[in-house]
């Protein structure tokens, strides 16, 4: 299938309905996802991304039946993840020879993958591909979020090709960013961002500043996954600069798992005592034995601090919160605080562990944590309610 964006712009992508989970099994994506690609025509045709590798035999033929693929000039791959390049193989065995214009990381990537001695054109930012009426000008993204990334910018239609940036796992027959359910759109921008972006803010608040500085107008960010900007284009660039500016809103989330209710009694009673510390706190729990690791660390992403429970285990802690430790800290999150609390039949070493694992990734601790032997008795629990409070009024 495709859309026309504009008269000389054409999406022919894939909309992957049934996608659930991406980066292997790493990443949840509940509602889908799309792989854009888009064709530009103008004197010469160049045709930017293709689809992920198991769509690649359906991308060509639906592209077939869009364009000759001989009026296809140039390729301009702005990232070699094989979500994007999974198609070229396939498409070049039509057209061989064709130009595939990326920067020079995007050729070792596409190479290392495909193993494929293709027409390559290395660019990089202010190199311009000049297609008649309308030209392409390169600006590299570097880890944004691949050290081969790059955005291309198309003069006249004023449209960003933004690659993986400002993108959403999000399958959408509606195309554009004002025709889709805002909470769902807002939901999972900010998802992709906490879960794939995050760690490279730095990089996100100096691009950031590049592009205002170019003072591009500005009608459409395409993505490379789901919709496009059109009447939010303002917003969503607003957002990406406050959230990699250490981002947080009014909110804590406890994060935590148990296995026969104990941590979880413990749990129940630090909401209650952070209830009572600050009313106007957003609290979030985050029950990880049968909850989504993705969202929790979205709505980690949100908090300004984050309280991770689990009984002693082996010495350690749940498998669960072992992943969760291990992935809020390749996230890097910055400015945010957190405590730890867990249950113990003997040995008791979880709290300690949380505690050093969370300040191994960069969070401040405000509270010594809090564990509780066998199941938590009214003492206990007591102690938990004093432990929310104590950590509400810190947050105030
Ligand atoms: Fe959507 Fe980094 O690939």
């Amino acid at each position: 299938m495709s859309f026309s964006i504009t008269e000389n712009v054409t999406w022919v992508g894939k909309i992957d309905w049934s996608l659930r989970r991406f980066h292997g099994e790493e990443l949840s994506t509940h509602r889908g996802s799309s792989y854009n690609s888009y064709l530009i025509r103008d004197e010469k045709v160049a045709l930017i991304d293709t689809v992920w590798g198991p769509y690649a035999k359906e991308f060509v033929e639906d592209l077939k039946r869009e364009i000759d693929l001989k009026e296809i000039d140039y390729i301009v791959s702005l990232h070699g993840e094989t979500d994007h390049s999974g198609a070229l193989s396939a498409l070049l065995k039509e057209i061989p020879g064709t130009p595939v214009y990326c920067t020079a990381n995007g050729v070792k990537s596409l190479k290392g993958q495909y193993h494929e001695d293709w027409n390559f054109v290395p660019v990089k930012t202010g190199d311009v591909l000049d297609l008649g009426k309308h030209q392409l000008q390169f600006v590299e993204a570097r880890m944004l979020h691949w050290p081969d990334t790059m955005f291309a910018y198309l003069t006249g239609e004023e449209i960003l090709f933004s690659s993986d940036g400002f993108g959403q796992h999000y399958a959408s027959e509606m195309f554009f960013d004002d025709l889709v359910d805002q909470g769902e759109l807002w939901f999972e921008t900010m998802k992709y961002y906490a879960n794939i972006l995050n760690p490279f803010s730095m990089m996100v608040t100096k691009k950031m500043a590049e592009v205002a500085e170019m003072n591009l107008p500005l009608k459409y960010i395409c993505p490379a996954h789901g919709v496009i900007w059109r009447k939010q284009i303002k917003e969503i660039m607003d957002r990406y600069v406050a959230w990699a500016d250490q981002y947080q809103e009014n909110q804590v989330a406890i994060v935590y798992d148990s296995m026969w209710h104990g941590t979880e009694h413990m749990a129940n009673a630090i909401v209650e005592g952070l209830r009572k510390g600050n009313p106007e706190l957003v609290i979030k729990v985050c029950a990880m034995g049968r909850g989504d690791a993705n969202d929790a660390l979205t709505e980690i992403f949100k908090s300004k601090a984050v309280i991770v429970g689990s009984p002693t285990v082996n010495r350690g802690v749940l498998s669960t919160i072992a992943a969760m430790l291990s992935q809020i800290k390749e996230l890097s999150f910055k400015g945010k605080k957190a405590a730890a609390f867990g249950t113990y039949g003997w040995s008791g070493e979880s709290v300690k562990h949380i505690t050093e694992e969370l300040s191994a990734g960069g969070f401040e601790i405000i509270h010594p944590g809090f564990r509780a032997m066998w199941d938590p008795d009214e003492t206990a629990l007591a102690e938990c309610r004093k432990m929310g409070e104590e950590i509400a009024t810190a947050l105030k």
